[in-house]
């Protein structure tokens, strides 16, 4: 059996091919589909509190039968929050949504709350989850343990080999190789004031040649050619991302599908501007302000608490200048469509 049949059989899938978590974008309807279709479907939870994580799962369980996987953002939860820089960040970013006409509530630094993803394990296990997935981190020992007891499969996020070898090292069944084509945070964990940089050309050799964990190759997989040339570089499987952001399914406003769709190879950057977490988006009025001010950028969660009202609000009235467009280098491939007829689009060539 090749690495690809046997990923095939450990996922109990029929193509090769991981819709990629996108918190904010995907949706249980789109991960149904997916799955429905063949691949594996994911369903994106990352932060979230363990009641809606439990909802959304429920949503999933109801348009599909097959395995989906569950996505949670691995990172340690901020026990200080850095006072000074919150308040300088968080004056900004009032008067930006004030000359923007956007409403902005002040709060106090302690009033935030965050979620760790220890708090969505036992619900995870009580709805026998078959497969998870992380970013942006390593799960404890103690979750690794209680997951594999439930015969939960584990995939992890490495951007670096040393990355992939921690991750093989703690048991992690399946590793994500995510280049820095791909689109959304990066998961780097490993070093946080060195963000690796290695482009999914170079990325998946090196992992697969240095770990015998399957791999599943994510950044700028756009299309049947990509899908194959990962395999060729050594990969299992794929995970894509960027080209299901304009899908029916997806919660992406119209004007962050248009800026997709329309993009080109040199519109997305990497920045920390809308979370405190390096991520590649869209280039747009926001990032740029946030830029030229000179200020510090509070460290992840705290930042992306201090943008999610300008977000929620930008979502609901479809102004892609204050929305984190997350996407990749090739997401100028993407189309409008079913997920479905997407995902087919993808596979219809083999691989
Ligand atoms: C809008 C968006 C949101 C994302 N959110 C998550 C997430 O919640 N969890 C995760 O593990 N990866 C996340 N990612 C990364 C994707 O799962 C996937 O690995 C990546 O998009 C692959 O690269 P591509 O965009 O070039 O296809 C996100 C990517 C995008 C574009």
């Amino acid at each position: 059996m090749n690495k690809t049949e046997q990923l095939l059989k450990q996922l109990k899938i029929d193509y090769p091919v991981v819709q990629g978590a996108m918190l904010g974008v995907s949706t249980p309807k789109m991960a149904a589909a997916v799955s429905n279709a063949g691949g594996l479907g994911s369903l994106a939870v990352g932060g979230l509190s363990p009641e809606k994580t439990r909802q959304l799962i429920s949503e999933t369980k109801r348009y599909t039968a097959k395995n989906f996987a569950v996505n949670l953002f691995a990172h340690e939860v901020p026990k200080e929050i850095d006072v000074l820089k919150f308040s300088k960040m968080q004056s900004f970013i009032h008067l930006f949504c004030t000359a923007h006409q956007i409403p902005f509530e002040l709060r106090k630094a302690e009033e935030l709350k965050f979620y760790s993803y220890e708090e969505q394990i036992d619900l995870l296990i009580e709805e026998k989850i078959p497969v998870v997935s992380f970013t942006f981190g390593m799960l404890s020992t103690t979750v690794i343990a209680a997951l594999k007891k439930n015969n939960c499969l584990l995939i992890g996020t490495a951007t670096s080999v040393q990355e992939a070898i921690t991750l093989e090292q703690n048991g992690i069944d399946l590793i994500t190789a995510q280049g820095i084509e791909a689109g959304g945070h990066r998961g780097s964990f490993l070093d946080p004031d060195q963000l690796p940089q290695i482009g999914s050309m170079s990325l998946i050799p090196l992992v697969t040649d240095a770990v015998n964990t399957p791999v599943l190759a994510a950044g700028g997989i756009s299309d049947n050619k990509a899908l194959k040339a990962a395999i060729v570089l050594g990969a299992a499987g794929v995970q894509v991302g960027s080209l299901f952001i304009p899908a029916e399914e997806s919660l992406a406003a119209e004007s962050y599908k248009d800026a997709v769709i329309n993009s080109t190879d040199i519109d997305t950057v990497i920045t920390r501007t809308f979370s405190g977490r390096w991520a590649r988006g869209i280039k747009n009025a926001f990032m740029e302000a946030v830029g030229n001010s000179g200020l510090e950028i509070p460290e992840y969660v705290v930042q992306n608490s201090l943008t999610a009202a300008m977000r929620v609000y930008a979502q609901q009235n479809d102004h892609k200048d204050f929305l984190s467009m997350w996407a990749g280098q090739s997401a100028s491939k993407a189309i409008r469509g079913k997920t479905e007829d997407i995902f087919l689009k993808l596979i219809r060539e083999g691989w």
